[in-house]
């Protein structure tokens, strides 16, 4: 008898894993209920022309990776179909949108989405066939001001909202503009034209992404291409005077936020409906597969389908490869100590020894750092041995009142010294 199991890049969650994934769908439903953003569920299949025409034919996802068949005629009424399961929601949720003439409110649109998204793409960690996103989508007429950059802006503080609230350290946001669909089609012609030299000392898949799609070139990972790549034109020189002020207008927002990005010339994703603002965040943990999300705005996608002019932005996060990092990032802290500390100035040792000793006394596992280091490597040494840090300076010895941060969430709390010992023995990263 043949054993049956689940099909390959396909997975059984079980307890006490799922656990963690109704965790991370409560605090999403959670951050968005804040922002003002209600639920869409779309089908998990639709038209297959649905993906060709917004997600692009010439893209990886619909030419190679798409789960598409034949849906015969059961009834005179009906016609034959293809269908596709959903690769990506976006397109689902822009249908949507024209469909029940949302646009007919003059209301942005603010909708989010939690579900399963399927892609024939090959089986590694962090990649799968059946794999689940929860993301959102901002769209809506013009007038709605659906194509203002606070909007790109007010996404990605909310995202680096959710993901401190979700505990998730150490992410790095990368962000770019792809300009116009003209920029962009611009870009690729420049890219094409500076490929023809340098193509044939690249890898394989660059030769072939040269002449198909040389967009793509910019995703290569293989390290002797690296310094080639470097040497392309950026896209940044393609943009449009609008698209350069519009990016402008996102990062200073993000600026005043607060919220920390990097600028990569090189992102500019693999799905066609893109224009202006793109991003990732990435996570180092994650390996190869080290994209939590990625989203930007797509002004012409509602036309590009048939529906009215309707500019929107929106992200998707894989919620597999949330539940990775935080695995990885739970495993780390339950093998951490509970406490360093870190007196500011050599002056303050000596209070730094009888606070640890108080602690330590008290059953707790404590570093203690140097007076004598700069603030910067005592946050680096106790971030890699401890839960937490406690921050003794010479305030906080004469207040009895001590600053604690969580590396974990990120959260800095003021603690009496006498409740300290009881703080420092909760679990953290909550
Ligand atoms: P995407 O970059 O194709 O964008 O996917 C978004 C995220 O879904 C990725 O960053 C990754 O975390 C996760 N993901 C993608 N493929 C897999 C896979 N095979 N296994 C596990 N996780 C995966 C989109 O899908 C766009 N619809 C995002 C968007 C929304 N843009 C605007 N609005």
């Amino acid at each position: 008898m043949s054993t049956l199991k689940a099909v390959r890049g396909t997975r059984d969650l079980l307890p006490p894993e799922t656990a963690l994934w109704t965790r991370i769908e409560e605090t999403a439903r959670r951050v968005f209920a804040r922002y003002n953003f209600g639920e869409i569920r779309t089908p998990v299949f639709e038209d297959t022309s649905l993906f060709a025409r917004s997600v692009g034919e010439e893209t990886d996802i619909v030419s190679k990776e798409m789960y598409t068949w034949e849906d015969r005629a059961r009834a005179a009424s009906e016609k034959a179909q293809s269908l596709t399961l959903r690769p990506e929601n976006t397109a689902g949720v822009v249908r949507a949108y024209i469909e029940h003439k949302l646009g007919e409110t003059g209301q942005l649109q603010k909708l989010f989405y939690i579900g399963p998204q399927f892609r024939r793409e090959r089986p590694q960690k962090g990649r799968y066939r059946q794999f689940s996103q929860i993301g959102a989508e901002v769209i809506g007429p013009q007038s709605s001001g659906s194509e203002s950059p606070l909007r790109d802006a007010e996404i990605l503080e909310m995202l680096a909202t959710l993901l401190d609230e979700l505990g998730i350290s150490g992410w790095t946001l990368h962000i770019n503009s792809v300009g116009s669909s003209a920029d962009r089609a611009h870009y690729n012609e420049v890219l094409r034209a500076a490929l023809v030299d340098l193509a044939p000392k690249m890898c394989v898949d660059c030769q072939r992404r040269a002449v198909t799609n040389p967009l793509r070139v910019l995703d290569c990972k293989v390290p002797e291409d690296q310094p080639i790549i470097e040497t392309l034109p950026k896209i940044v020189d393609s943009l449009d005077e609008e698209s350069k002020q519009h990016l402008a207008a996102v990062t200073a927002a993000l600026d005043a936020a607060g919220v920390p990005y990097t600028r990569n010339h090189r992102l500019v994703r693999g799905l066609d409906y893109y224009t202006r603002t793109t991003f990732e965040f990435t996570h180092g943990g994650l390996g190869a597969q080290n994209a939590l999300l990625g989203g930007g705005r797509y002004d012409g996608l509602s036309e590009a389908i048939g529906g009215p002019k309707a500019p929107g932005i929106g992200f998707a996060m894989g919620e597999d490869r949330l539940v990775l990092t935080l695995q990885a990032q739970e495993a780390a802290q339950a093998e951490k100590i509970d406490a360093y500390i870190a007196p500011l100035g050599e002056s303050l040792n000596p209070a730094a020894l009888a606070l640890a000793r108080e602690l330590r006394r008290a059953g707790l596992s404590v570093e203690l750092g140097d007076g004598s280091f700069r603030l910067k490597k005592s946050f680096e040494a106790a971030d890699k041995a401890a839960r937490r840090i406690v921050i003794l300076g010479e305030d906080e010895l004469q207040s009895g009142i001590l600053t604690v941060k969580d590396f974990a969430t990120g959260t800095q709390t003021k603690v009496p010294r006498a409740e300290l010992a009881e703080f420092l023995r909760k679990p953290g990263g909550e």
